[in-house]
């Protein structure tokens, strides 16, 4: 098994008992999602990763990604939300020996409006060759538009015209959208994302995979790994068999018990993205009818010197899931200096990744210990193939957690209340009545 779930710290609040009685709601939260007749199911394309992209499109990505190789040492990708924390997830969870030498660094922007950011990523861009991959599922979410204005103007301003069209890739809507008819009259090559998937359920499509092949990753690995989970946790309804619907029915069951933040804690910075990624998924999935886990992220050992306090001795009103990678491929070990000047001899010759094994146990008991239930999603080595897994087990479920809650897993009407305020407010044409209610608030 890939992904080994370890719930001896979720007793007495989760046990199997608990899970029985909640077992008939799960299997019908798991039913909806698998027949797709629950709320929100035209949304369902991710469900099974081998349907996500046709093999033609699968063949266009590698080709196009080989293509940004040969042109280019970088490659920008404008994008936010769901069309940009996949990728990134992607990126920096997998070691770096995992991408081929012909892969390309990945830039990000797009995902803030921030004139600093944006004026340092142009100023590094100078020294290399650039390729730029656009990414909006609308085709109209501000930020990426503004980024991509600017980002258009400086390729066009360096390499011309022409060969800026070459060196941009528009992945968006197969028909409809302000960013499909630019591309298509810029001649750009482009990249469908299905209707039927939505944002932050949309990585194993086109808006995750050309970047990650671009940088040199076998997609085909990830999306092995992906349709190697859905075989695993499609099989059985069966909460006490299948370990994503045993993941998904402790968190609803948490939640119930007034353990209504989900810290998702990790040991290695490398999964800073996934987090995010992690965190977005099940924020805009769960967060609606003003009910849903808010989901938190701490990376350990770091956050021990600061959230760990909180966590420890704070409100009781968290709980806690670990993502472990318990054999990582880097292998460092303690220095034997030969002295003990500074009380570190028991640990000379021990490896880093056993310290912080230990760490992670050592703080599972401990804030066990101080009321915080917790539980371990354990992987080997993170590997394409493994975060595939993950990602699929993740998505399933959100799905069925969102199911457990009567909300829909894959809308997302509260992210509209603040594009609002800001159209009305930059003075966008329609806005105007907004704008003026809005102006004698401030
Ligand atoms: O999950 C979602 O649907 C959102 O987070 C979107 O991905 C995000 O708002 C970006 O949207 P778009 O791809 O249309 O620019």
């Amino acid at each position: 098994m890939t992904i080994r779930y370890q719930t001896k710290n979720l007793a007495p609040w989760v046990d199997d008992k608990v899970l029985e009685a909640l077992a008939p709601q799960v299997s019908a939260a798991s039913e909806l999602l698998r027949s797709g007749k629950g709320p929100g199911s035209d949304f369902l394309g991710w469900y099974d990763p081998s349907k996500v992209v046709p093999t033609a499109e699968l063949s266009a990505i590698k080709e196009a990604a080989k293509r940004i190789q040969e042109q280019s040492e970088v490659l920008v990708t404008v994008g936010i939300g769901g069309s940009y924390l996949g990728a990134r997830a992607v990126l920096e969870a997998l070691p770096y020996e995992d991408a081929t030498e012909e892969g390309v660094a990945i830039d990000f922007a797009g995902n803030h409006i921030s004139a600093r950011e944006t004026e340092a990523l142009l100023d590094s861009l100078d020294e290399v060759e650039v390729s730029v991959n656009v990414i909006s599922k609308s085709g109209t979410t501000t930020e990426p538009a503004i980024a991509f204005r600017i980002l258009k103007a400086y390729m066009e301003e360096r390499y011309g015209k022409e060969e800026a069209k070459k060196r941009i890739y528009a992945t968006t809507d197969f028909k409809k959208g302000a960013l499909r008819k630019l591309a298509t009259e810029e001649g750009y090559a482009t990249f469908g994302i299905p209707d039927d998937v939505g944002g932050r359920y949309s990585v194993l499509s086109a808006v995750g995979l050309l970047p990650i092949a671009a940088a040199g990753h076998d997609i085909d690995v990830l999306l092995g790994g992906a349709q190697e989970a859905f075989k695993t946790y499609g099989k059985s309804d069966d909460v006490l068999e299948n370990d994503a619907l045993r993941y998904a029915a402790s968190r609803i069951a948490l939640y119930r018990q007034g353990k209504s933040i989900e810290i998702l804690s990790i040991f290695e910075p490398g999964f800073h993205y996934l987090v995010e990624w992690w965190k977005q998924l099940n924020g805009e999935s769960e967060g609606k009818n003003r009910t849903g886990l808010f989901p938190a992220g701490c990376e350990f050992t770091t956050d021990l010197h600061s959230m760990g306090q909180w966590i420890q001795e704070g409100q009781r009103i968290a709980f806690e899931t670990f993502l472990i990678e318990e054999k990582p491929t880097a292998s460092l070990s303690v220095p034997d200096t030969g002295d003990d000047l500074d009380g570190l001899k028991y640990l000379a010759g021990r490896e880093l990744s056993e310290i912080n094994n230990q760490a992670w146990k050592g703080v599972g008991l401990a804030h066990f210990d101080g009321g915080i239930p917790n539980s371990s999603i354990v992987v080997d080595a993170m590997d394409a193939r493994t975060l595939g897994n993950l990602i699929h087990f993740f998505e399933r479920a959100t799905g069925v957690s969102c199911y457990l809650q009567g909300v829909n897993p894959f809308d997302q009407p509260g992210v509209e209340a603040y594009k609002t305020n800001m159209f009305a407010l930059l003075g966008k044409p329609g806005f105007e009545k907004q704008a003026a209610l809005l102006n004698a608030r401030l």
